[in-house]
């Protein structure tokens, strides 16, 4: 049975993308806080990177997705230090570090290396710097990873949402609009995974996106 390592799967797009890894008859093991095989916060990369090794001694991955991310969307300057450096954590350096970790095994596997990035690795928004950083620094990481390894037959997929329903906007000033044509839903994420999972060559870069723009600000925003 192959196997899947992944994160984020305890909710949103995460939870669509390992319901249908299951469906598919894949085993996943995911990496969160709140639910999973792996109980990691990813802004402590030591103990992901300790937690990881124990699991690979074990285990070989034949998918890897990096898809746990929390969002920031205020002035710059009232971002405080400790936060920067905690989304840095979980939405660069914990796809970057598990990447590395899972590279051997990925290769004996002729495996697959999917990271969620977002729209906005792909443009460039008001009050999106910190969150861009991130996801822009995740997209041309496993761009540039791709070219290295494709000689080993890994694959690497940037899959870049636009707004998508999720509680990814619980904590937020705005949130996806509400009408159908405005927004995706996970399981559209999860269909494309499945699409590029199942295809023979290599889909590098997705950017997926609802027909129309549509974004409601909540009550109190900037
Ligand atoms: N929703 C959108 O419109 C949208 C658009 C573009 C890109 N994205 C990206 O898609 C990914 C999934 O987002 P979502 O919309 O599904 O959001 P979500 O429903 O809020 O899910 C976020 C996931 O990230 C995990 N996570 C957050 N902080 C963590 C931490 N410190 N340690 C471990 N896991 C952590 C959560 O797990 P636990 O809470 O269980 O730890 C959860 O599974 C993110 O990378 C996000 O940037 C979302």
């Amino acid at each position: 049975m192959k196997h899947v390592l992944m994160t984020g799967g305890s909710s949103g797009i995460g939870k669509a993308l390992r319901e249908t890894l299951l469906q598919m008859g894949y085993k996943v093991t995911n990496i969160s806080r709140s639910e999973g095989e792996i109980l990691c916060d990813l802004s402590n990369t030591k103990t992901l990177e300790c937690e990881v090794k124990k699991w690979l001694k074990t285990n070989e991955v034949d998918v890897l997705i990096n898809c746990a991310g929390v969002g920031v969307f205020e002035p710059h300057e009232s971002i405080n230090v400790s936060k920067i450096k905690e989304i840095i954590d979980i939405n660069l350096c914990a796809p970057i570090i598990l990447s590395n970790l899972c590279l051997r095994s990925l290769k004996k596997t002729k495996g697959h290396i999917f990271n969620v990035t977002s729209i906005e690795a792909t443009k460039h928004s008001k009050f999106s710097a910190l969150y861009t950083a991130t996801k822009s620094g995740l997209r041309d990481f496993g761009l540039c990873l791709f070219e290295e390894i494709r000689k080993d037959e890994v694959k690497v997929t940037s899959l870049n949402p636009d707004m998508t329903k999720t509680p990814f906007f619980d904590s937020l000033h705005f949130e996806p609009s509400s009408k159908s044509n405005e927004h995706l839903l996970p399981q559209t994420l999860a269909n494309t995974m499945k699409f590029i999972l199942e295809n023979e060559a290599v889909i590098t870069d997705i950017t997926i996106r609802a027909p129309k723009f549509g974004i409601t600000k909540k009550k109190n925003s900037l």
